[in-house]
């Protein structure tokens, strides 16, 4: 580690950086480190970079097995431990992530690269999943009622799914994982993670802290793979299985569905997205802009709520786009733990490929670059925050998902048409509409197929808020009061008295 890293950054770096170095060489199996059956190891890189940073274990089928039979044995204990006892062993692991909030944020930024100020934020979010559903865990409902014909009571309970296969995305390598696990062990179930090979090492390191701050071993299990299709075909057939919980593409989120149709296993999809940001011409532009930046550009464009679109309209088309790309100009881009970045690299290669032919498609289609539009040219995998103007509506670059600093701009004139430009797309996560006039602010907000809008708004993640999509954004909820629930049977019981 430089000196300049270890001094502006302190003990919490050194930690985490000493770590990669020797650590996390198993996997975390039933409340301890294990071998991986056949010594696979995976390369973690530094995106800022490309270097090789750590090895991890890989995990094989066979490990992925071992992890389910231990989640087993552990859930079916964890389920009879009383709904207090649970909220506050999730109580602690808030406070113990929240006291590792340095450590855990220097090792997202050294394997994904994202600033140290969004790591630090996504920390403190991650965290946040534990406090909000220890408080949801002495909470969980049923319901009883006199059946209409008088005959019996309607008694309703919802005891826990049992074993919860999660799998989880690169873009919060802590809080995709929270988002799931604090509700699952708050309803009583045990968990086997697989989390992406760009980076394990953010996961393995929670599953620690989780089981120093009271988790039972067994109960939460890391199991990282270089073989995802052979880990989940073997996983998925374990017999005490009975859920996946997935983050990640609504085309990987579509193999998973129909494998764990197989097994008609509950599932939990939070899939792609392709948001509409609208600005009116009514709209405040610096908040427009502001909120533009922040949908676009937080954890270095790389999430599923990015705004994908800007639908302006035409009389502030200009004025928008041209604010907008001082703003993205004036981005400062470069490696996490530089002073001053606020936009990493991309996660790797494809990413940074993909996101460069999606520009190069939409310049050679007509759109005009008004600032960006290359690769930086510097190791690692940076792409320079980039706005297109005059991008063709329905063109390329406004049906895929970019994951990349790039706000292509399409002007409408009519609401109706910049409707149906909004809905034209299978996704349907988050879309964002700026305008100071509320009623029509919140009339847009309804007729926008998306499962979360942000109405004059650039953020809208928050742990007591249901997030999820629409259409092929995916199913089910997480967060609020409705995602512990999803972590819950059903359970009806006819009685009479
Ligand atoms: C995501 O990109 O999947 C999550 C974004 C968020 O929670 O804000």
């Amino acid at each position: 580690m430089s000196d300049t890293i270890r001094s502006v950054f302190g003990a919490a770096a050194a930690t985490a950086r000493r770590r990669l170095a020797g650590m996390y060489r198993q996997l975390f199996i039933n409340g301890g480190w294990r071998d991986g059956s056949d010594g696979a190891r995976i390369e973690v890189d530094d995106p800022a970079t490309g270097d090789i940073i750590a090895e991890v274990a890989g995990g094989t089928p066979a490990d992925a097995l071992a992890a389910c039979s231990a989640a087993e044995r552990a859930q079916k204990s964890w389920a009879k431990v009383a709904p207090r006892e649970r909220s506050e062993v999730l109580r602690s692991c808030w406070q113990t992530l929240v006291a590792h909030t340095d450590e855990l944020a220097t090792l997202i930024v050294s394997e994904h690269g994202k600033p140290l100020a969004d790591a630090k934020g996504e920390v403190t979010y991650a965290a946040e999943f534990f406090r909000w559903n220890a408080e949801e865990t002495v909470r969980i409902r049923g319901e009883l009622a006199i059946a209409p014909s008088g005959a019996n009571r309607i008694l309703v309970h919802h005891p826990p799914v049992g074993v919860v296969l999660m799998i989880t995305p690169w873009n919060f390598p802590a809080a995709m994982i929270t988002r799931k696990l604090a509700p699952a062990l708050g309803a009583g179930n045990a968990v086997v993670i697989k989390p992406p090979s760009q980076t394990p090492l953010t996961a393995l390191r929670l599953a620690e802290l989780l089981s120093e701050a009271g988790v039972p071993d067994g109960l939460v299990n890391v199991v990282p793979t270089k073989t995802s299709g052979a880990w989940y075909d073997a996983a998925v057939d374990h017999q005490a299985v009975r859920m996946v919980s997935f983050t990640g593409s609504t085309e990987v989120g579509r193999v998973l569905l129909r494998r764990a149709a197989d097994r008609v296993l509950k599932t939990v999809m939070e899939l792609g997205g392709n948001a509409p940001f609208v600005v009116f011409a009514d709209a405040d532009l610096d908040a427009a802009v502001e909120g533009a930046m922040v949908a676009k550009m937080r954890h270095s464009a790389e999430t599923c709520t990015a705004a994908n679109r800007f639908l302006v309209e035409a009389a502030v088309a200009d004025e928008f786009t041209a604010r907008l790309a001082e703003a993205m100009a004036a981005v400062r881009v470069g490696g996490g733990l530089e002073v001053g970045v606020s936009c990493g690299p991309l996660i790797d290669a494809p990413s940074l490929e993909k996101v460069s032919n999606l520009v190069d498609a939409a310049v050679s289609a007509g759109a005009t670059v008004a600032t960006g539009g290359t690769r930086l040219d510097r190791s690692g995998y940076f792409y320079a925050p980039t706005v297109l103007a005059g991008v063709a509506p329905g063109s390329p670059i406004t049906r895929e998902e970019i994951f990349g600093p790039v706000a292509p701009v399409v002007s409408f004139t009519d609401v109706d048409q910049m409707i149906d430009l909004a809905n034209d797309t299978e996704m349907g996560l988050t879309g964002y509409v700026y305008t100071r006039d509320l009623s029509k602010g919140l009339a847009v907000s309804e007729r926008i197929q998306a499962g979360m809008i942000g109405l004059n708004r650039g953020a809208l993640s928050d742990p007591a808020a249901p997030f999820g999509g629409m259409k092929q954004s995916g199913l089910g909820r997480e967060g609020s009061t409705e995602g512990i629930y999803e972590f819950c049977e059903t359970q009806y019981i006819a009685t009479s008295w």
